[in-house]
């Protein structure tokens, strides 16, 4: 009985086998023969050309001139880039994207939103800072006022520096302006085509001691901050640094060829 049974299924085994071999043989037989497949091939090696094709294409119609970034040196996180977690234990506060950041003596924070607001978030009325209520000091849109770019429809500060009642903000969209905060009106300093060729990118200042002299970045000459991921792709170096004096409001190029001075 148990004899039987091993002998009977090492014949199923054996014609199991010697069936599937034969249907390999077959099916590989009807794979190299059948029309079906040759449709198959010539589909794939359609595709192949046709997306070739289309890489070839997008390459040469494509604005992006890349240029190959050399020179860029690693800097290991040790010492000061150490990793830390010194940041992961804040509060959240829900606004997008505030880029620059300054502190005014009566404890109010002001920050250039992604929307291109400008809002202060003043300290709680037991002093905190940052904890209070958020104002709006600018709507994010200055009518009539000329742009880098108007894909978004409103502007885009970067840089904040506050001199007494004085908010000056550098803007990607709108250039350089002031905010008088008490009457929160804006007086726009520098526009984009103040100079040649036009700024496409003005992005960060600093004010000389004497509150004279400005020293800015403009990015990037050929593309505004809509475009950034083409910036960043391309990898070319049109950015500069310019100076504008605040008293005779002559506005002169410092240095060009950088590569994106942000
Ligand atoms: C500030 O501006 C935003 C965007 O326009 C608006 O939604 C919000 O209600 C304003 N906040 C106040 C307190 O007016």
């Amino acid at each position: 009985m148990h004899e039987s049974n091993v002998r009977k299924r090492k014949r199923q085994t054996e014609e199991e086998n010697a069936s599937q071999n034969s249907g390999n043989e077959s099916s590989q037989r009807r794979l190299q023969e059948s029309p079906a497949n040759n449709s198959f091939m010539a589909s794939i090696a359609l595709t192949t050309v046709l997306f070739a094709l289309l890489c070839v294409y997008g390459y040469y119609s494509s604005p992006i001139n890349a240029v190959e970034i050399t020179g860029v040196v690693e800097v290991p996180f040790e010492g000061s880039f150490a990793l830390n977690r010194k940041l992961s234990k804040g509060k959240r506060i829900p606004i997008h994207a505030p880029e620059s950041c300054v502190e005014a003596s009566d404890k109010k924070i002001y920050l250039s939103l992604h929307d291109g607001r400008i809002v202060c978030i003043h300290p709680s009325s037991d002093g905190e800072i940052g904890a209070g209520k958020v104002e709006n000091i600018t709507t994010g849109i200055i009518q009539g006022a000329a742009t880098t770019s108007d894909a978004w429809g409103h502007g885009r500060p970067l840089g904040l520096r506050l001199r007494e009642n004085s908010l000056y903000v550098m803007d990607a969209i709108y250039g350089f302006y002031v905010v008088d905060l008490p009457t929160k009106s804006i007086k726009i300093l520098v526009k984009p085509d103040d100079v040649s060729p036009p700024m496409k990118f003005p992005d960060d200042f600093d004010i000389t001691a004497d509150g004279k002299t400005v020293y800015f970045t403009d990015a990037s000459a050929k593309y505004p901050i809509p475009l950034l991921v083409q910036e960043v792709l391309e990898g070319s170096c049109t950015g500069r640094i310019l100076k504008y004096d605040m008293v005779s409001q002559k506005l002169e190029v410092v240095r060009d060829g950088l590569c994106f001075p942000n």
